[in-house]
């Protein structure tokens, strides 16, 4: 068979098992069809009309409690209300939304070990302690768009912010700007492949006219100059100006000494590039004006406030023959119980443990699978704006190799008189280290590793602070989980129904730690209900 006609015969049969959107797609993959944007998978909502055009309408107004009123179960409220179903909301915080939590002044946290913070965020501060950004492919923003919640735009990658190693093999200490990190990279790396090319260590890979237009692209690419002098490096106006060029004679100074490849490469500052390259870390991002909780509280009143129980705290979770229950302590401490037709348990799967159930040995096994990651934030309210006025940095972030992993700028509030930057956000090991402390400790060490980087007004500017540690945050006890694998019995188990029950989270997708992954899973629960309910 020629390749040709075994191409045919492949999209024929695609065509066959999959309808035309798979045969699109493998016609996309193949470089035969245009292919459109990636989309999660195509989601329709219940509508009301499904019982009443299917002469079912019997079968509206079915019960569904939830468990967690985070974005995984404030999602599956809101979609199944959408046809109908009468759905309850058990939260055992006093306030919607999870790990989705802007803090603000008045805002109070007790961890689990006791300690408790109140913020005292002037007016218009705040910190999005959990998630703070989001990517333009998530369906995220199609919901702000549903939900009539503003956005703006995060700056995720910004040239003027800092790159700072302090552990390298050379330029250790020294904070670099990502303009003039990137400027060395891409012009060392320029200046190596272009000699490479020239001198003929690329013939057997490349023609003399791909030579040619390699060359020419890496001119461009690394502001390297000509043959005549050996496509040498040696800086550009990409990497900034001590002086700024400005009026009448004043041409300006462009930053020097350029350091030597030796020391560029021995920084280690082009391994952090790849991160503007992530698919859910490319520019532009996206964040609700005002705070990410916008989403849930938006969530929350197309609900209907009355639907959700808060201070509600789920003890155990009962399948039945014909439906669930569950028996929870509400605000006062008094034990009740409720049943419905369905259960989604909307928790974390460690808060999940330790609910009694009768679902089986093998659920509370797979629930104990996933291992929690630590995640640590301090927001810092500043009495100044020093690193827009005296830094010039408007927005992103800069990574360290310190116990802060990254400093965030704010992206609100240009050119005011205050701000709060996010101090650190870290993973693993360093947030566990920050969390042992007190809040005052943890903000006295992060604070001197951010004088290293901006000098003495990191601490003498600062007016305010306060500091989450997810993994000691009582109802969720982790930033977000990892599974060992995915492609185990573990997850698949608790990818479907336990009996009446079923399960929703971020956990249980392929975008964890996203609230994309929250609302995706909470949509394919949300399916799988309406499905089991119409099929009946
Ligand atoms: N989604 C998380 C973040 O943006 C992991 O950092």
């Amino acid at each position: 068979m020629t390749q040709e006609a075994s191409r045919r015969n492949f999209l024929r049969s695609v065509g066959v098992a999959g309808g035309a959107g798979m045969l699109y797609s493998a016609m996309g993959a193949l470089g035969l069809a245009p292919v459109p944007d990636a989309r999660a998978e195509e989601y329709r909502p219940p509508r009301k009309s499904d019982f009443t055009l299917t002469g079912q309408s019997g079968k509206n107004g079915r019960k569904v409690l939830i468990l967690g009123g985070g974005i995984a179960g404030l999602a599956t409220a809101y979609e199944l209300g959408k046809a109908g179903y009468d759905c309850r909301i058990l939260e055992a915080k006093d306030r919607p939304g999870g790990r989705n939590w802007t803090v603000r002044g008045g805002t109070t946290l007790t961890d689990l070990d006791g300690r408790t913070q109140t913020a005292s965020f002037s007016k218009g501060q705040y910190m999005n302690a959990g998630p703070a950004r989001l990517p333009q492919s998530h369906v995220t923003l199609e919901y702000c768009r549903e939900l009539g919640v503003p956005l703006e735009v995060f700056t995720n990658q910004n040239a003027n912010a800092y790159i700072y190693h302090e552990n390298s093999a050379a330029l250790a200490g020294k904070p670099v700007r990502w303009r003039t990190a990137k400027a060395d990279a891409y012009g060392y790396v320029s200046e190596l492949l272009a000699k490479a090319t020239d001198q003929g260590a690329l013939d057997k890979d490349l023609t003399a006219a791909d030579k040619e237009r390699l060359i020419a692209f890496l001119q461009n690419f690394g502001a390297i100059k000509g043959k005549a002098d050996g496509f040498a490096y040696t800086g550009s106006d990409r990497r900034g100006y001590s002086v700024e060029p400005g009026a009448a004679f004043e041409e300006g100074t462009v930053l020097g000494p350029v350091p030597s490849l030796s020391d560029v490469i021995g920084s280690g500052v082009g391994q952090r590039f790849s991160f503007e390259f992530g698919y859910d870390q490319a520019m532009l991002m996206f964040q609700p004006i005002g705070g990410m909780d916008a989403i849930p509280y938006a969530l929350a009143k197309a609900i209907g406030e009355d639907r959700i129980i808060y201070g509600a705290k789920a003890m155990e979770v009962k399948d039945l023959p014909d439906g669930a229950e569950v028996v929870y302590k509400d605000a006062t401490g008094r034990t009740r119980s409720s049943r419905a037709d369905f259960v989604v348990a909307a928790v974390p799967p460690m808060v999940m443990t330790r609910i009694k159930h009768n679902l089986g040995a093998d659920i509370t096994a797979a629930l104990k699978y996933p291992v929690a990651t630590p995640v640590g934030k301090v927001g810092l309210e500043y009495r100044s704006r020093w690193w827009e006025t005296d830094e010039h940095i408007y927005g992103g972030i800069t990574p360290t190799d310190t116990d802060l992993a990254t400093i965030w700028y704010p992206s609100y509030g240009y050119q005011g008189r205050r701000g709060t930057l996010i101090g650190y956000y870290n993973f693993g090991a360093n947030a566990v280290a920050y969390s042992d402390l007190p809040h005052a400790e943890r903000v006295q060490r992060a604070v001197s590793r951010g004088v290293k980087i901006h000098g003495e007004k990191y601490r003498t500017e600062l007016d305010r602070s306060f500091s989450v540690a997810w993994h000691r945050t009582p109802h969720i006890e982790a930033g977000w989980v990892g599974w060992p694998s995915q492609t185990g019995p573990e997850y698949k188990l608790l990818n479907k129904s336990a009996g009446h029950v079923y399960f929703a989270g971020d956990w249980l997708s392929h975008v964890i730690a996203w609230q994309h992954g929250a609302f995706t899973s909470a949509r394919k629960v949300v399916t799988d209900i309406h499905e089991r309910v119409m099929a009946a």
